[in-house]
């Protein structure tokens, strides 16, 4: 039985009938960059985050970067942040010529660990920039407490986390601003790229719309140097169609995670701990063993793709070795980064796959 990490063709297949005609309307409309569809969406995505607004962009570098801005983060101004996370986190840092200050994790959640943010603050620290990792929400009230009394901003960065709740309340309404990826991987994913920032904050939202412009705040009224981060009208309509899915597409993965939960209690293996009181929607689904290599390529020999989320962190990735920090600096990330392997885990995975992925693997990493 082959299982793929992912069947982007499959989705596309279930929702022709709806995309077709809605990039059509978009050409119809000649509504290609902006436009009522992404207009709609912008209403739609707050909605569903809970926020008083949504501001859609390129992709969700773009929406770092202007997060990063738009909360006043400046050169030579350091921000907090995780190294377990895609390059892009880091790099939005070192756009804003800001430098990105690494804590540690913690290994029950990948994420951010608070109790180690107070000791890495200084006179030029800015902001916070926790990663909801894998749709786990990140230590949200420990975060944004140290920012009060710090007086720090707080982005969330919800790049693999629509949906997912805090405490009741939806990623992307727990910090100053939050930001989403639509890459195709995603859990809500365009047909291309895009990205958006959310924020209950008038001020934010307002630099974010005219900085994705070029500055404009009217027609050729340029009030600063801003950027091309703006939506295309394609993605805002695909996006809306997909939007409408999202519920059921995050239930079947909430399921599927069970199951595997379920399936590998017991095995030579570790699994990242869920907060009873929060909700992740498993972007990914990640385990811990010994031996990475071995494993996949066992589960590769059965036909079971898996990817590794990530296998660096980034303080040890070539493009921040100026940080110079060595190997050893944050140990317990680089533990987690050895050993990490993400499983199958898309809504349209099937019962039997579920049942086959877990045997599998505990049939190779064996019982403890
Ligand atoms: C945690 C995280 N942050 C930021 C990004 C950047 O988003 P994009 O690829 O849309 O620029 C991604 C995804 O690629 C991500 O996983």
């Amino acid at each position: 039985m082959k299982v793929s990490v992912l069947d982007l063709k499959a989705e596309y297949a279930e929702l022709r009938d709806e995309i077709l005609p809605a990039l059509d309307r978009v050409c119809r409309n000649a509504s290609f960059v902006l436009g009522e569809e992404v207009e709609a969406f912008e209403r739609e995505f707050a909605d569903f985050c809970g926020t008083k607004h949504c501001v859609a962009l390129s992709t969700g570098t773009a929406a770092l970067h202007l997060g990063l801005l738009a909360l006043g983060v400046q050169a030579d101004d350091e921000v907090i942040t995780t190294p377990n996370t895609f390059l892009a986190t880091a790099e939005a840092i070192t756009y804003c010529n800001a430098t990105p200050v690494f804590v540690d994790i913690d290994p029950a959640t990948g994420n951010l660990d608070p109790k180690l943010i107070e000791r890495a603050i200084t006179p030029r620290t800015r902001a916070i920039l926790p990663v909801h990792l894998y749709g786990r929400p990140a230590d949200m009230d420990a975060i944004r407490e140290i920012a009060a009394r710090r007086n720090l901003k707080v982005l969330e960065d919800a790049a693999q986390a629509h949906g997912a709740r805090y405490r009741g309340r939806r990623a992307g309404s727990l910090g100053h601003a939050a930001i989403f990826s639509f890459y195709p991987t995603k859990n809500l994913a365009a047909c291309g790229e895009g990205g958006a920032l959310t924020t209950d904050d008038d001020q934010i939202a307002k630099f974010t719309r005219a900085a994705r412009s070029h500055g404009q705040t009217a027609r050729y009224e340029h009030e600063f140097v801003g950027y091309n981060y703006r939506m295309h009208g394609f993605q805002g309509a695909v996006l809306r169609i997909k939007l409408r899915h999202l519920y059921k597409w995050t239930a079947r993965r909430q399921e599927i995670a069970r199951e595997y939960r379920r399936l590998l209690a017991g095995a030579r293996l570790e699994m990242p701990v869920d907060d009873p009181r929060d909700e992740c929607v498993y972007h990914q689904f990640v385990i811990y063993v010994n031996n990475r290599n071995a494993v996949v390529s066992q589960l590769a020999a059965r036909e079971i793709e898996t990817v590794v989320h990530y296998p660096r962190p980034v303080h040890l990735q070539p493009a921040y070795s100026s940080l110079g920090l060595p190997p050893g600096t944050f140990p317990l990330v680089e533990r987690a980064c050895d050993r990490v392997l993400s499983l199958p885990l898309h809504p349209r995975l099937t019962a039997e796959q579920v049942a086959y992925v877990a045997s599998s693997v505990r049939e190779i990493v064996g019982e403890k």
